[in-house]
């Protein structure tokens, strides 16, 4: 085919969006715990973004026929699965950017904290292995808890002398898809046009909603904006109840990582002005981590965005929020330095 044929046809156009000059970068995404229950639709998600050129799957059961399975789906990158501890260095190997959704979920009556023993551990060993082989990929966590498995991976970032706060990453893109949605429902506005900051944490009264900030703006009371932020706080709650038994939010969980790591690659592939609130390292408050709004550019974060003007409900959430943030910041900590 002749030059011309190749850069109008539909493929090298979608390739092409929003690259005025240059072709898209090749860009390796991995998921560690990709057969899991987010791992799936999540690795699914990723295979559909023509930002990645190549997709390795990691897990310690099932990869071969979820990797099989995905790699058959006609798009841009190149589907590898990887099934033991043996191949997780050639899985991290060159990664751009890397998910965590290893380890285990809740059951009905459990917090994010009872999942610390089980999880702790498995994002240790893991954050080891990135740290070996792939010590500049951008990282975002999915692993709860997340308010103790990000600081648990700075520690071992630290430790292996790679840490760069810049890459490390604690997704909590669904509390904003939630207060999106739910917000959305009760302002009676289009929820496509929707935004709302959540900032804190990643758990219980550590997710604070901005409300106040919610854009299209809309008249609700005070009493209304109570119910939604209590609903934004318990979002998880109410999915592991619905689900009895059988686990916590995977597909709308799925969505909302495959935007955090979209947002990540676009940042990386110099696209401007790609914000998304995360759980960073943060100086915002005087917590060492915090979530807020972030701009994601070609080293990660770029800038950590301030928390903007608060209404006097949001002030006392914010104080609330604060001791049990830090318990279990410093409780990541402590496992993690021990
Ligand atoms: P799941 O049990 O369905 O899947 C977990 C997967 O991790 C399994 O396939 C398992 O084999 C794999 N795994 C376990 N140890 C591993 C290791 N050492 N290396 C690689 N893979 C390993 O659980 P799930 O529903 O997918 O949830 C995964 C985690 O995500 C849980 O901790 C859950 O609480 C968390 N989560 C976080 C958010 C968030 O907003 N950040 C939302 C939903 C769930
Ligand atoms: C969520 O918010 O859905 C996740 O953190 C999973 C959970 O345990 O609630």
């Amino acid at each position: 085919r002749s030059i011309k044929s190749l850069t109008t046809s539909p493929s090298a156009h979608i390739l092409r969006r929003g690259y005025a000059s240059e072709a898209v970068p090749q860009r390796k995404v991995t998921v560690l715990g990709a057969a899991g229950g987010i791992g799936q639709p999540l690795s699914l998600l990723m295979k559909l973004n023509p930002l990645v050129s190549n997709l390795a799957l990691y897990d310690i059961a099932n990869t071969p026929g979820v990797a099989a399975d995905i790699s058959h789906i006609n798009t841009r990158s190149e589907v590898v699965g990887y099934a033991s501890d043996a191949e997780l260095g050639k899985a991290l190997e060159g990664a751009d950017v890397v998910i965590i959704p290893a380890g285990v979920p809740r059951k009905p009556g459990m917090t994010r904290d009872d999942l610390f023993n089980i999880n702790a551990g498995i994002v240790k060993g893991l954050c080891e292995a990135i740290a070996k082989h792939c010590p500049k990929a951008l990282v975002n966590m999915i692993s709860n808890p997340v308010n103790s498995t990000v600081p648990i991976a700075a520690e071992i970032f630290k430790k292996a002398g790679t840490y760069d706060p810049k890459r490390l990453f604690g997704v909590t893109t669904l509390d904003v898809v939630r207060a999106k949605t739910f917000y959305a429902g009760k302002a009676m506005v289009p929820v496509a046009e929707v935004n709302v900051p959540v900032v804190g944490g990643h758990a219980g009264i550590t997710i604070l909603p901005l409300f106040s900030q919610a854009t299209p703006k809309a008249n609700l009371s005070d009493e209304e904006l109570t119910a939604l932020t209590k609903r934004t706080q318990d979002g998880g709650t109410e999915v592991v109840e619905a689900k009895a038994g059988k686990g916590s939010a995977t597909l709308s969980m799925a969505y909302a990582g495959a935007i955090f790591a979209d947002a990540c690659l676009k940042g990386l592939n110099g696209v401007p002005d790609v914000i998304e609130c995360s759980f960073v390292q943060s100086t915002v408050t005087e917590l060492p981590f915090f979530a807020s709004r972030v701009r994601l550019g070609k080293n990660g974060v770029e800038e950590v965005l301030g928390l903007g003007s608060l209404s006097d409900y949001e002030k006392e959430g914010l104080e609330k929020l604060k001791p049990e943030l830090l318990s279990s910041i410093e409780k990541g900590i402590k496992f993690a330095t021990q």
